[in-house]
């Protein structure tokens, strides 16, 4: 169980943009692919793929989207690790596909957890905070108790990737890059995850019991997605990507 959350040691963030820029091109191209043949998952669960496909047409401006704050700090860049933990994205899906031969839904499971963490004061891995005396978990409000799952395997990953560097990737960055390797392990596209966040040290179980719900009428969830700049475009196809389970959305 993760109790506390690795912060990055310190390094110079100064990125250069072409990185930031070469790298939305290659995610608007991966975006771009989607609608190829479909990949068949194992029968048991269809789910997963069915979710992941229709994300990843939005996962990808979301994430960049909730980056936008932090951006205006420091740039993340998909060479961050390039020096510190070279084979930090391999030793990820690694452990994302060992884990996805025993339950086929972990990608999906996966891939919700960082949109959970993203969604509240941005991709911090607040998500993964425990209660204790100074912090109210993220983990218990509404929306993700019982509901929100793979809490163990990012513990896994998190265990292998301080194996090959210790103290260097953060928990933040885990969960982006477990996401991104989710979606392409369910046959979905690729992107290059930029990297170089900073792992929070409060969780906000306020924010976190204001994500948007199923419940939610139009109005309301047109601004939670605002709110964090997603536009009416995003909303949709979200909202149609959950018709797979559409009985718990109205
Ligand atoms: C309007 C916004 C959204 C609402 C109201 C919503 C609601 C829900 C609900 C009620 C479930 C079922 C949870 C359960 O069975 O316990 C679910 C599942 C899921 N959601 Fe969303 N969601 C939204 C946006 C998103 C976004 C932005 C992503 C990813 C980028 C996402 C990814 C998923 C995935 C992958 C699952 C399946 C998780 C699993 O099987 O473990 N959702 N969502």
């Amino acid at each position: 169980m993760i109790t506390g959350l690795r912060t990055f040691p310190s390094k110079s963030r100064s990125v250069s943009s072409t990185a930031a820029v070469n790298a939305d091109k290659t995610a608007k191209s991966a975006r771009k692919s989607i609608g190829g043949d479909p990949i068949s998952l194992p029968q048991q669960n269809h789910r997963p793929r069915n979710l992941l496909v229709a994300f990843t047409e939005v996962v990808v401006p979301f994430l960049h989207a909730s980056l936008q704050k932090k951006m205006s700090i420091w740039k993340l860049s998909s060479t961050f690790y390039a020096s510190s933990c070279s084979n930090v994205s391999a030793v990820v899906r690694n452990v994302v596909q060992q884990a996805q031969n025993s339950d086929v839904r972990i990608v999906a499971s996966l891939l919700r957890l960082h949109f959970h963490d993203c969604f509240v004061n941005g991709c911090d891995g607040s998500i993964l905070l425990d209660n204790s005396d100074s912090i109210q978990s993220e983990k218990d409000a509404l929306p993700n108790k019982n509901s929100v799952r793979g809490f163990d395997v990012v513990d896994d990953i998190k265990t292998a990737v301080e194996n090959v560097c210790p103290g260097v990737v953060s928990c933040a960055d885990i969960l982006a890059l477990a996401a991104e390797a989710s979606v392409d392990l369910a046959g979905g596209p690729t992107w290059v995850v930029l990297l170089g966040r900073r792992d929070g040290t409060t969780a906000n179980p306020t924010a976190a019991n204001n994500m948007p719900s199923p419940l939610d009428d139009l109005d309301t969830l047109k601004q939670k997605f605002s709110d964090v700049g997603l536009d009416d475009t995003d909303l949709v196809a979200l909202s149609g990507a959950h018709t797979s389970d559409c009985k718990k959305v109205n």
